[in-house]
């Protein structure tokens, strides 16, 4: 059910007249601004995500890249507030505010909606890297990263390191590198064996797992 009726509550007057300094934000918490910002439609959401946003947000509100934020799974309330800002240039980014600029504010809560409710990158046990890291896979021969790297990824046996933390670029870098042989100073080949078996999927999942633990 679409709220035509509710008057659009984001609006600089309530604050303007309560507060000498600018505001920080249009988006105003009244009850109103918060039912509305939860009133999106996720489908129609959908299909303007497919037109703007997926580009460079993923289709699942997960960037592969590292320049863009996932935006999947983040609360709807939040998400709202930032659309709102880019759009009225309180939060600064050109790129953003060109894709948003010609949307009212039912196609932002629409956005909104749709990204609030896609599964967020899932993290531990749920990671799409998690079973090699810890199982390998005995069909493919693949042992587990953590038979060397260790059960925590913090490295072992004196030449195998720690895992953790690097970047996810560089860590699909080195793995490509194991791979296709261009980095073969592992001892009995003991990586590029592991590489060997993995597909580009496999070591991007390898890399976010890495990246997504916390270093100690
Ligand atoms: C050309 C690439 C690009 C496109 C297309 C794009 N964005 Fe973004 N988006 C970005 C970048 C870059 C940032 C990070 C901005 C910053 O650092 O402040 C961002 C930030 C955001 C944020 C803030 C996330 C946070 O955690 O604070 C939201 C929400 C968002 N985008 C939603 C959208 C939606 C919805 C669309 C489609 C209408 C869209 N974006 C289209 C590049 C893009
Ligand atoms: C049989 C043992 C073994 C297995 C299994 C193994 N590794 Fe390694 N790994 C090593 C050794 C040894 C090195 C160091 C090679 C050298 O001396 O340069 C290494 C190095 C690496 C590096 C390079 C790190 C850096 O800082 O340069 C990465 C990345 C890596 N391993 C990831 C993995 C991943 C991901 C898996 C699971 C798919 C895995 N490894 C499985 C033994 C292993």
């Amino acid at each position: 059910m679409r709220k035509l009726t509710i008057p659009f509550a984001v609006g600089g007057a309530l604050l303007f007249s309560t507060a000498a300094a600018e505001p920080s934000s249009e988006v105003a918490w009244t009850p109103d601004t918060y039912r509305f910002a939860q009133s999106g439609d996720a489908a129609n959401g959908k299909k303007i995500a497919v037109e703007v946003c997926d580009e460079c947000h993923g289709a699942g509100g997960v960037s592969e890249e590292d320049d863009f934020p996932n935006i999947a799974g983040q609360l709807e309330t939040y998400l709202y507030k930032q659309l709102v800002d880019f759009k009225s240039g309180k939060r600064k980014n050109r790129k953003m505010r060109r894709r948003v600029k010609d949307l009212n504010e039912q196609e932002l809560a629409d956005l909104s909606a749709w990204y609030a409710q896609l599964p967020a990158e899932p993290q531990g046990p749920e990671a799409p890297g998690h079973e090699l890291v810890t199982r390998g896979d005995p069909k493919r021969m693949i042992t587990s990263c953590n038979a060397c790297h260790g059960a925590d990824a913090k490295g072992a046996d004196l030449d195998v390191p720690m895992l953790k933390g690097q970047p996810a670029d560089l860590f699909v870098e080195m793995m490509e590198n194991f791979r296709d042989g261009s980095r073969a100073n592992d001892v009995y080949g003991r990586m590029r064996q592991a590489a060997e078996a993995l597909s580009d999927e496999e070591i991007e999942a390898l890399a976010r797992y890495y990246a997504g633990l916390p270093v100690q």
